[in-house]
């Protein structure tokens, strides 16, 4: 069993990659495979509602960018978490550019995403984390995915790079969030 994880944080390697690897951390204790993409320094641009998804319903965008190859790590795995800084109160742009992709794609082709299992988390320096964590989760409840909970909503609190390892209860619910992933995920798979 596989889970990816996307981080659409613009910085590499920052308070969103920390909170999917303190997810990936159970997820590894149970056996799940897991690997972390970062769209830092990634090019993948909106949408263009050219709607050659469903012409050519190839499981592909005819957009020639960094996307397909997102798109292709997210079929091929059994869970997948979604993380985003929160801007603005919302989702960064590169994160909703490859979430509106991803979703017609899937979509065109007969819901590829289906019954696969979907987390989103989210790190605010004070407020609005809540919000890009529901607006995330939009696509796992359109897709016919399948999501878990944790004990609190699944976000961290953190300004500057790293600061969110010091939110222990952020980080604790992301290890609960994990255990709940690996939980559900034996279940769909078993
Ligand atoms: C353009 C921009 C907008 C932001 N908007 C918010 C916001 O609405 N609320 C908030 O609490 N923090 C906001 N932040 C702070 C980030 O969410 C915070 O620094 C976060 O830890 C960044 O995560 P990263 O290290 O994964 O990039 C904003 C940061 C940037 C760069």
């Amino acid at each position: 069993m596989k889970v990816v994880g996307i981080s659409g944080s613009a910085r590499k390697d920052g308070n969103t990659a920390i909170m999917i690897k303190r997810v990936f951390e159970e997820l590894e204790k149970e056996g799940i495979e897991t690997e972390l993409i970062q769209l830092a320094g990634k090019k993948i641009r909106g949408c263009l509602a050219c709607m050659k998804c469903q012409e050519n319903q190839d499981k592909r965008c005819s957009v020639d960018d960094d996307f397909n190859m997102c798109f292709e790590k997210m079929l091929q795995a059994d869970g997948i978490i979604l993380g985003s800084p929160t801007y603005f109160s919302d989702m960064t742009p590169e994160m909703k550019a490859l979430i509106d992709r991803a979703g017609y794609v899937a979509r065109a082709n007969g819901d590829l995403l289906k019954r696969k299992a979907g987390a989103a988390v989210s790190v605010a320096r004070r407020a609005g984390a809540i919000h890009t964590v529901d607006s995330m989760n939009h696509l796992f409840f359109i897709s016919q995915m399948i999501v878990p909970g944790s004990n609190y909503w699944n976000l961290g609190i953190g300004r500057e790079k790293g600061e969110v390892g010091a939110d222990a209860e952020g980080m604790q619910t992301m290890r609960v969030l994990g255990e709940n992933m690996a939980w559900l995920l034996k279940k769909i798979k078993g």
